[in-house]
């Protein structure tokens, strides 16, 4: 079965790198039209050029997810452009890679991380999840039907030693989609997270954490882990899943707990 997600709308956070890129490019092979939203202008740009050609219906904005008024405008936009919203993927995130948490990184002493550090990182973790889901729900909630998805990590993740703020914000998203799940589930909007289940070599990965994983052998999984799970969520397959956390690494596992077959 192939899926066809022409006339189907996505605007993904952190569209312009890591697994968001990786995801855009998959829904824009399936016909779907996406919006890939981000700070940094250059970043943008280039991934924007990147995707767009004859085949792929491609738009770029630039947000802030921490800056209400960024998105207020990013969604004044939105809302000129097009009449509907199917998907929102809330990916933008950050993590070790931030400036400030060097010491923590050698140290592992959580009194070491700066507080402008950890705002940084609830701030765009777990505020900018709810400020953008905020901005584009209604529009949701109006039709009787979209969905919201937000990028989490891994249980194991969010509470190794290390791993604040980064693990606690991500644990606060993922309560808070439950939370949504059930408020918007009678009006249409069904909520889920997905995950790549384990560390991702993506710009968010720092050499020292890639040098770390390897020297430890641990897995380290690819960026494209991501793109079945989204496929499956954009696609009719999947419109009664709600309240739901999809780990890209164990995809399979979760089709067959709950008994449905894919071929893609
Ligand atoms: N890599 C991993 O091991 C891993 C594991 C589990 C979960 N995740 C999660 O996966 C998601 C995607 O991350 P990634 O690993 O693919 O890293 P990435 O390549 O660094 O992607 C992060 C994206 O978020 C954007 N972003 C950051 N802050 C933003 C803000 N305030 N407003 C708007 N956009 C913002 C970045 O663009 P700009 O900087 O230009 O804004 C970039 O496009 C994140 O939520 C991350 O926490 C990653």
């Amino acid at each position: 079965m192939s899926i066809n997600l022409n006339g189907y709308n996505v605007l993904i956070t952190g569209g312009s790198s890591g697994m968001g890129y990786e995801m855009t490019k998959t829904l824009l092979s399936h016909g779907a039209t996406v919006v890939i939203a981000a700070r940094n202008k250059e970043k943008l740009d280039k991934a924007y050029e990147t995707l767009n050609s004859e085949e792929n219906d491609v738009y770029a904005i630039q947000m802030d997810v921490t800056d209400e008024e960024s998105i207020s405008k990013a969604s004044d936009w939105y809302q000129e452009k097009f009449d509907h919203l199917d998907l929102l993927i809330n990916n933008a995130g950050v993590g070790g890679n931030i400036k400030g948490l060097e010491e923590y990184r050698k140290s592992g002493q959580f009194f070491d991380i700066p507080t402008s550090a950890f705002n940084l990182i609830f701030d765009t973790n777990v505020l900018g999840y709810f400020l953008v889901s905020k901005a584009f729900a209604p529009m949701m909630i109006k039709q009787g039907k979209g969905q919201i998805i937000y990028t989490s990590t891994s249980t194991e993740t969010m509470t190794r030693k290390g791993m604040v703020p980064y693990g606690p914000s991500k644990s606060a998203g993922e309560a808070m989609s439950d939370v949504l799940s059930k408020e918007l589930q009678d009006q249409g909007v069904m909520v889920n997270v997905i995950c790549p289940g384990g560390f991702t070599r993506t710009p968010l990965a720092t050499p020292d954490m890639i040098e770390f994983f390897k020297k430890n052998n641990m897995p380290i999984l690819e960026p494209t882990v991501l793109n079945r799970p989204i496929l499956f969520l954009a696609s009719k397959d999947a419109q009664n899943i709600t309240g739901e956390k999809v780990i890209g690494s164990k995809f399979d596992e979760f089709l067959s707990d709950h008994n449905i077959k894919l071929d893609y």
